[in-house]
């Protein structure tokens, strides 16, 4: 992302999400630019697949606003191609029992796209190491596999915002660095909004520009990645990259 670049991606403004009547996330204000990258990072149940939930519309806040390329989000908008535009992979990604291929190709087919004619799908599966798994069954895949099989199904679709749920939370050193070459460089060409959650500071640091700590349900702080990591401002971001605060 250009220095300077501020269009509006995502507006989070007073957002509460509750389940069973217990408060399990505040964010009071949030703005996301469009073509940034965002870690958010967290102990675990701090609310940080639920705020990614929430980014991907599949669930509505209780409370407050959030507006998606300047408009609210409802039950109008965004409409069906615009939801389109937003893929999230999930923290433990489902296949379907089916061939790699045919899990790879799903998203295109329900938007009337051949796999078969896609000319990103052997540099994608050949760039992920998956390449030779196409005609395997997924459930003979390892968790790793599992985990580029549904990276490479999300960047087939080409969307504008990549939200990524722990994406490299089962892979080996080797793999995440692939991993995240292939996640910079999509944002890099493509100008795609990322929004990852990572339990790994380090991955955050490499891969984003800014870094949000979420903690017992509030997002506390979110800094350029270098300030939040070597000069951070909050005392909380402080404890918690420090290791004080465990997770
Ligand atoms: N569908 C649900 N029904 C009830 N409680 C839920 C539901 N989903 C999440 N929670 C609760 O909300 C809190 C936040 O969960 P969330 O999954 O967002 O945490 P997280 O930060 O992603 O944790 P982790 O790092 O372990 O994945 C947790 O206490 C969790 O138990
Ligand atoms: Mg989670």
């Amino acid at each position: 992302m250009k220095s300077g670049q501020k269009i509006d991606c995502y507006t989070l403004k007073n957002v509460a999400k509750r389940y069973d009547q217990r408060e399990v996330l505040r964010v009071d204000e949030l703005a996301l630019n469009t073509g940034e990258i965002l870690a958010l990072v967290g102990p675990s149940g701090a609310g940080k697949s639920t705020l990614l939930r929430l980014l991907a519309f599949l669930e509505q806040p209780d409370e407050g606003t959030i507006s998606w390329q300047g408009r609210p989000v409802d039950g109008r908008w965004p409409d069906l191609e615009s939801r389109r535009q937003v893929t999230m992979v999930f923290q433990q990604p489902r296949l379907l029992k089916r061939t790699v291929l045919e899990n790879i190709g799903y998203g295109l087919q329900l938007r009337g796209q051949d796999v078969a004619k896609n000319g990103r799908l052997e540099s994608l599966c050949r760039d992920l190491g998956i390449y030779d798994l196409l005609d395997q069954k997924s459930s003979k895949l390892s968790g790793g596999e599992q985990q580029r099989v549904a990276l490479a199904r999300a960047l087939i679709l080409e969307p504008q915002v990549l939200i990524l749920d722990e994406p490299t939370s089962n892979l080996d050193p080797q793999n995440i660095a692939l991993v995240e070459k292939m996640i910079e460089r999509d944002n890099a060409e493509r100008g795609t909004t990322v929004v990852v959650v990572t339990h790994n500071i380090f991955q955050a640091k490499r891969l984003s520009h800014r870094t949000g700590l979420i903690l017992n349900g509030r997002l506390q702080d979110v800094s350029d990645t270098a300030s939040f990591f070597d000069n951070p401002r909050n005392e909380e971001t402080r404890r918690f990259i420090s290791g004080e605060i465990v997770y």
